[in-house]
């Protein structure tokens, strides 16, 4: 295998003028020049609507501070009252620090996870780091599946189904989905209805102080991810006074000072995804083989042409193989769970 991946020319000028904007707004104090990123909204975001047989809204979950989620709705599914819907909870990727659930490039995820499934879909817009620390977003994600749980919320089809409820994520949106599914089996016993019996953590961001090999072999090789850009975004995702200690238990899951999440029996079925071009791979390796050694139920899907955030761009073939394994594994745990 080549040390670079092969990607053509007009996908690597969208991926470097990706790589170079976060990286001009990304300040070395620790702050985001996020002016300098709202002149990039005007193209890069856009309003609900309905496309494809998509049907979008943006719902409230709690105005102080500024949570909600844009909801997607097959329209072609809603008035079969013999199918019910699962519902996905995804998480948009960015280090913590970009992007949000209406950035044009999750909307047109989402709306493909919510037509192909298909599946209702809750992409949340959590609050960003540096501005909002950890747990801020692990709490936006926990505060989501309650407001889901307490139900009657407008634009939700009848036919969705609470109970049959999985959290999906790329990047960042991995890590959140992971400690979102953590708390959620901590206390599994304040929700109603709702049951989480899905993670897909699609290239999830994780670490730790140790340099990894496919860190070293990778870094400056391939898009998207190096380590100075993972450094910096890890830095200011945890609280100030806190260090900036990549073994930390939300960072390195399986390290040092993880926490045992063995037993957790509500802890939801997984599926990992990697990419043989990401430099986070073995992070991800180990995180699967962590799950494992947990008890949890847990798999592994490689792609090994695939770079980090391979999922976001039409261009690259693995995100539409991957749409059909993630299609697949919502109906084969959502059918498990009906045995039970
Ligand atoms: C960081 O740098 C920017 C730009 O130089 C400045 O406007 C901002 O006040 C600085 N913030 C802190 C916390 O030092």
């Amino acid at each position: 295998m080549s040390t670079k991946p092969e990607i053509s020319w007009s996908l690597n000028v969208i991926l470097s003028l990706l790589s170079n904007v976060t990286d001009f707004a990304r300040r070395s104090n620790g702050t985001v020049n996020r002016r300098l990123l709202s002149y990039l909204d005007v193209m890069a975001k856009g309003p609900p609507q309905t496309v494809n047989g998509v049907k979008t809204s943006d719902v409230t979950v709690d105005p102080t501070r500024n949570l909600w989620f844009r909801l997607y709705v097959p329209t072609d599914h809603v008035n079969d009252p013999s199918i019910s819907l699962p519902v996905i909870v995804y998480f948009h990727g960015g280090g913590f620090t970009f992007m949000s659930a209406d950035t044009n490039m999750y909307d047109w995820v989402c709306r493909k996870i919510a037509r192909h499934v298909p599946a209702v879909v809750v992409s949340v817009n959590y609050r960003l780091s540096p501005e909002y620390r950890y747990p801020s977003q692990y709490d936006d994600g926990f505060d989501t599946l309650k407001f889901l749980d307490r139900g009657d919320i407008e634009g939700f089809p009848r036919n969705a189904d609470v109970s049959r409820c999985f959290m999906a994520g790329d990047s960042a949106g991995g890590n959140l989905g992971h400690h979102v599914a953590r708390r959620y089996a901590e206390r599994v016993t304040e929700f109603n209805k709702l049951r989480a019996i899905g993670l897909i953590a699609i290239q999830p961001f994780f670490g730790g102080e140790e340099r990894t090999g496919s860190e070293t072999r990778l870094d400056g090789l391939t898009p998207i991810v190096n380590l100075e850009r993972c450094d910096w975004h890890w830095k200011v995702f945890l609280p100030e006074g806190s260090g900036s200690d990549r073994d930390h238990e939300v960072i390195n899951v399986f390290g040092p000072n993880a926490v045992d999440i063995s037993g957790l029996k509500d802890f939801p079925v997984t599926l990992v995804v990697i990419g043989g071009y990401d430099p986070l791979q073995d992070w991800q390796r180990r995180y699967y083989e962590g799950l494992k050694m947990s008890g949890i139920n847990a798999r592994l899907l490689e792609y090994p042409g695939g770079i980090h955030c391979f999922f976001l761009f039409s261009q690259l073939p693995q995100g539409s193989l991957l749409i059909t394994e993630l299609k697949n594994f919502v109906h084969e745990v959502s059918r498990n769970l009906e045995i039970k």
